[in-house]
């Protein structure tokens, strides 16, 4: 993709809002592709959820655009009431902090294996076409009902929630990113309750 976008002057965007911040096990999903974007987006990880903030992060080309008009003009002119709230930065400033002391990045990539066997170990699970994972992200494909595409999901994604776990449901696809700080008994919690549920749901 990115020798494509250079081949037509497009510039490629990656959304890090869920892959940002230590959740491939490196601070972002380009560093582990090895690939340079001219945009990535973030969010989440940005402040560890505690305050909302999200972010754009430009190539130096891009920023220059944007900040250095011809005079008399100031940068182009855009931002929200709450732009570069303090509070939302002191919260990303203190996430960093804390990602660094607890070494949270690498204890993602020492439990992204246990997370990969526990993710595929739902293969031949009822419902299941497609397993897929990627540092401590996993996706669980199920078949959809006939004619009702993402019925089964939600219902999954309900009956998950009545049993204490939370997940993500996108049409028939179970999305999860658990916390860094998750223990290896509680992964076998999860896929203990999602087993359980793909074995009694229609
Ligand atoms: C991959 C991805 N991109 C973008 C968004 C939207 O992010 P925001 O609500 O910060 O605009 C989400 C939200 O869940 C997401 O998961």
């Amino acid at each position: 993709m990115r020798e494509i976008c250079d081949r037509h002057g497009i510039l490629l965007i990656f959304d890090e809002v869920i892959t940002g911040f230590g959740r491939l096990g490196v601070p972002f999903a380009a560093e582990f592709f090895g690939v340079k974007p001219d945009i990535i987006t973030c969010a989440k990880g940005l402040t560890n959820g505690s305050v909302p903030a999200g972010g754009c992060i430009v190539h130096n080309k891009i920023y220059d655009a944007f900040m250095n008009g011809p005079e008399p003009f100031i940068e182009l002119f855009h931002g929200y009431t709450y732009s570069g709230h303090p509070l939302a930065m002191a919260a990303g400033l203190a996430a960093l902090d804390v990602y660094r002391e607890q070494g949270l990045f690498e204890r993602v990539g020492q439990l992204e294996p246990y997370w990969a066997d526990a993710v595929h170990s739902l293969k031949g699970a009822r419902h299941v076409i497609d397993l897929r994972n990627i540092g401590l992200i996993g996706g669980v494909e199920l078949e959809p009902r006939n004619g009702k595409a993402g019925e089964r999901g939600l219902d999954v994604f309900k009956r998950c929630y009545d049993k204490g776990l939370m997940v993500r449901v996108t049409g028939d696809t179970i999305a999860m990113s658990p916390p860094f700080i998750i223990e290896k008994q509680q992964i076998d919690t999860i896929f203990s309750i999602l087993s359980d549920i793909l074995m009694v749901v229609d």
